[in-house]
């Protein structure tokens, strides 16, 4: 399973690729917003110093933030002239479905977002959306499983072998990474800080203790 860090800070990519588990980037609105970025230009810059950091096939989904189709197709189409991979996020709306099939079909990527049902997750994959991202905490929040819908789409996915591929967004907790790995999706994108807690068991502290207590012991 891939995994992406869902970021727009520099530092914390650095970290991903040091750790050595990095297969791409995902922002969104509220995490540029995080970035102290003052102008467009400066935002433009800001993606481009993270493509900068990115290699291989690694990519870094880049959000619009229009809402009617003509402007989010133009701002898609500005978003993915900045550098080859820049993915184009676009919102799951009306106007956002006929977007990814306008960008689709200009060979344009791009990962539908703000997915919370197996009916939107169907939409995405029929207008060609390179991505689909199932927020699933935030499904938790509202007292649903969101990895059920994870399991839902993939089945789904499966039965018509559409190529949009699932990347579980919305990560809050090492078992959303591990559950989404036995269901088998393509990728996650998840903060640092998860992917942290991953690295986390007592008995590995405990052990490691014991292993340098004794030899410590024998040594001296
Ligand atoms: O990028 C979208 C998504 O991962 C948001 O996560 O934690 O704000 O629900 P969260």
């Amino acid at each position: 399973m891939k995994f992406f860090v869902d970021t727009a800070n520099l530092k914390e990519i650095n970290e991903a690729r040091s750790l050595g588990i990095l297969d791409g980037v995902t922002t969104n609105p509220s995490l540029i917003s995080k970035e102290s970025l003052s102008s467009q230009k400066e935002i433009q810059d800001h993606y481009m110093s993270i493509c900068s950091l990115l290699r291989n096939e690694e990519d870094v989904s880049a959000e619009v933030i229009s809402t009617n189709y003509r402007d989010m197709i133009k701002e898609g189409e500005k978003l993915s002239f900045i550098h080859p991979r820049i993915v184009v996020k676009i919102p799951m709306t009306q106007d956002g479905i006929k977007a990814i099939k306008y960008l689709s079909n200009k060979k344009i990527k791009t990962n539908c977002t703000l997915v919370f049902s197996t009916g939107q997750a169907i939409l995405a994959a029929k207008v060609g959306s390179n991505y689909v991202s199932p927020f699933i905490g935030r499904v938790d929040d509202v007292s649903y499983d969101g990895l059920d819908l994870i399991r839902e789409i993939k089945n789904i996915y499966n039965n018509y072998h559409f190529r949009t591929k699932i990347l579980g967004a919305s990560i809050r907790h090492s078992l959303h990474i591990i559950e989404c790995s036995k269901i088998g999706i393509y990728a996650v994108t998840s903060p640092m800080k998860v992917i942290y807690s991953l690295l986390n068991h007592p008995l590995t502290n405990i052990g490691l203790e014991k292993f340098l207590t004794d030899y410590k012991n024998k040594m001296n």
